[in-house]
Order: structure tokens, then sequence, then C-alpha cells
């Protein structure tokens, strides 16, 4: 296989954005990874997008991005997992660069929530219908489940729940990209109103729109575009059941531990290198869970490593700078192509206010459903 860099990154601010639609949206994250890389043509696109058939009533994206790109007659396809369609458009262009069949491919996500659907009966299409769906339950209320599994094994608090919302604010709020830039308190967090006991709403992503897009090449092409390629070392993906009830402990997302040892045993590095992660915290309980699944932090010490500055930015290693989803906004397919963004901007020294000195290395790990599929890619400088 031949080895793979991201030579050019493009996004739009995350948000409720009324005056852009689905095409809009991904034509202006598409173009400025191109403009980034000074590309203007592509080989192949790869869509990353949940259910843009369910938000707006929109499918075959592969030939309408394309065309909104003015490349039609490049193959275009959709990608879907979920939550985590973005990393898994990632991992999809990355092996069709490194195969040899294609050089510049576009790896982009899309995701338009805010235009009036139930967005919360879609989301819910991604659990187990017969299970899950079907009996009334909810993506707040399948983590709230798993926040009380790991509250009763390892004695998480609600506060500790607290202290992820308050660092990813406050990493949020130093991004110009994010849904919400503003700072909150412990307190006010255990304030806010129930959504699924013990989760609140300032334990919970938003609905939000948005676009990313990253291109990739040939690691040996990378200067014809670009001055600081950022090279994929490694991509690693699992599944576990789509159902909660049929895993054996459903506070440890094996799924998420199972993509990392695949992606850390390509790259031929360990957690303890990593230097800066981006992790999936569609709610707070999530990036306890990831963290711990990714052994970035012990397990069962996930709620500790908020409370303690651990995973903050300046602590012993950086977990979500961009906000998370929490605070960055998580428009579903776009998530895991903006999680490799931040850590692309991490290692090209580009990440302003939100730098962590001297990363080297990064992890980005995008997750579909209650954790069923999972994606991790480790990105290193050159
Ligand atoms: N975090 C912080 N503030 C939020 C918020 C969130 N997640 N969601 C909404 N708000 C704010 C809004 O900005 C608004 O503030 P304003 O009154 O100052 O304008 C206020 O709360 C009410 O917003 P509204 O849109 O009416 O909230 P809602 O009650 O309809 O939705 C949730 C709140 C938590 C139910 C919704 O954000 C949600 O479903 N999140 C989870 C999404 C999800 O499941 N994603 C997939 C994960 S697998």
């Amino acid at each position: 296989m031949r080895e793979v860099a991201i030579v050019g990154t493009g996004m739009t601010r995350f948000g409720e954005l009324w005056d852009s639609s689905l095409r809009d949206m991904f034509a202006e994250a598409a173009l400025a990874a191109l403009k980034d890389a000074g590309a203007s043509v592509l080989d192949a696109i790869y869509v990353g997008n949940m259910s843009a058939g369910g938000f707006v009533k929109q499918e075959h994206l592969g030939p309408l991005m394309a065309d909104a790109l003015g490349m039609s007659g490049v193959p275009a396809v959709r990608v879907e997992s979920a939550c985590a369609s973005g990393g898994v458009a990632l991992r999809t262009a990355l092996f069709e660069v490194a195969s040899g069949a294609s050089d510049i491919v576009l790896a982009a996500g899309v995701e338009k929530m805010t235009d009036g659907a139930d967005v919360t009966d879609v989301l819910a299409m991604a659990a187990d219908q017969e299970t899950e769906a079907y009996h009334g339950i909810t993506f707040p209320g399948l983590y709230a489940m798993i926040a009380r599994a790991h509250m009763e094994k390892h004695g998480t608090t609600e506060k500790d729940l607290a202290e992820v919302t308050v660092k990813n604010h406050r990493h949020g709020a130093l991004n110009p990209k994010a849904q919400f830039r503003r700072e909150v308190t412990v307190e006010q967090v255990l304030a806010s109103s129930h959504v699924a006991e013990p989760l609140r709403l300032l334990h919970c992503s938003p609905v939000s729109d948005g676009a990313a897009a990253v291109l990739l090449c040939p690691l040996d092409r990378a200067k014809e575009f670009t001055k600081n390629p950022v090279k994929i070392l490694a991509s690693g993906m699992a599944t576990s059941s789509l159902a909660l009830a049929d895993r054996e402990d459903p506070a440890f997302l094996d799924a998420v531990h199972r993509s990392a040892e695949r992606a850390y045993a390509m790259a031929g590095v360990g957690p303890g290198e990593i230097q800066v992660a981006e992790v999936h915290d569609c709610f707070s309980i999530a990036e306890i869970c990831c963290t711990e699944a990714l052994g970035l932090v012990e397990r069962g010490r996930g709620g500790e490593a908020a409370r303690s500055g651990d995973t903050a930015l300046g602590g012993r290693i950086p977990v979500n700078t961009s906000g998370g989803l929490k605070s960055k906004g998580h428009p579903v397919g776009a998530t895991g192509i903006a999680q490799a963004i931040e850590i692309c901007d991490q290692l090209r020294g580009a990440a302003g206010d939100r730098q962590v000195k001297d990363a080297k290395i990064g992890l980005c790990q995008n997750m579909g459903g209650s954790g069923a599929s999972s994606v991790v890619h480790i990105l290193g400088r050159i």
C-alpha cells in the first residue's frame, strides 16, 4: 500500500446555518479544501452523510455533490455509518489512494439537521429498531443508560460529567468555527434541565448544520500541493452489537477499543505517544468512555481525568481541543472529518489559541450510534 497524506482542509462554521442548504455547505467546505491545496481536479469524491434522506429528503448525494463542485462526471458516492459516516468516508478515501486506484481524492462530510425534520426520530434510526427505537428509546436515553452503568461500576459522578462539558466549552470558546463559543460553569451544567436522567441539556451535543472536507493524495506527491502535509499513519475500524443490551459491559465501548488497537498496530505507536486527540463526545459520558477505551486514560478514570485537568489544553493529553461535539457542534455526517481537520491544524501548528505545543502525533475517533461502529485515525506531522 502507498503512504497517504492530507494536503488540504476546509470546513464551514458549525451551527444553525439557516442561509445554507446541504449542497451549499458541502460546496463551501470542499472548495475551501481544494483551495487550501491549490488543486482543481479530483479522481474521486466520498461524501460522509448519516441521513440526508431523513433530515431533508435528499438521497443520491454522490452525483449531487460532484455537480455542486462543477465536477459532474467524477466518481462520487455517499458513505454511511450513522454518526461515524465522516470518519468512514476518510477511511474509504485513504484506502482508495493507498491502493493506487486514485491519486487525488476528496473525503467530505455534511449534514443539515435544522430544516424541520424530527431530529430525535431520524437519529434513532441508527439504533436497533426491534429492541430499542421501536420501544421509544432515544440516543440521549441510551447514553443515559451508559452513564448510569459507568457511575455504578466506577463511581463516576454527575460532577465528573459536568467537568467534561466545562472543559469542552472552554476549548470551543477559542474556536471560531464552533456552534457555542461561550464558557459554562459546573453549576450551570448541574442546573440545566434533565434530558434523560442523569444527562442534562448541557451534557448533550447540539443539533447542528455543517460540512467539512479534506483532500488526500499519495505522500510522494504531497509537496506538489502544500508545504505542510499531514501523513495518515493509520486507520482502524471495528463494530459491536447495535443494541446496547447485547453488550457484555455497556460502560465499556468495545468497538472503540478494537478500532484503536488496530490503528495503534498499523501506526506502530501506543496510546502513550498520542499528544492530542479528538474523541466522539456526543454526550459527556461518551468522552469519558472513549478516552478509556482508547487507552488514553486508565479504565474507570475518565471522569477523574476531566476533573484533574489531564485532558484539558495544557494537560497531559489534551482531548477535544476543538470544543468537541459538545461545543463545536455535531452535524453528524460531518463530525469525523471535522475531527481530522482539528488534528491536522494541531500538527501543522495552525490551531491558534488552541495549539498544543509541538504536537507531532494526534488521534481522532468517530463513532456511530451508541458505539456500534467506531473508526480511529492516527495522523503524524512530517
Ligand atoms: N448544549 C447547549 N445548549 C443547547 C443545546 C446543547 N446541546 N441544545 C440546545 N441548546 C440551547 C439553545 O441554543 C437554546 O438556547 P437559547 O434559548 O439561548 O437560544 C436553548 O438551549 C433551547 O434550544 P432548543 O433547540 O429548544 O433545545 P431542545 O430542547 O429542542 O434540544 C436537546 C436540546 C439536548 C434535546 C438537543 O440538542 C439534542 O437532541 N441533542 C442531542 C443530539 C443527538 O442525539 N445527537 C446524536 C448523538 S448520538
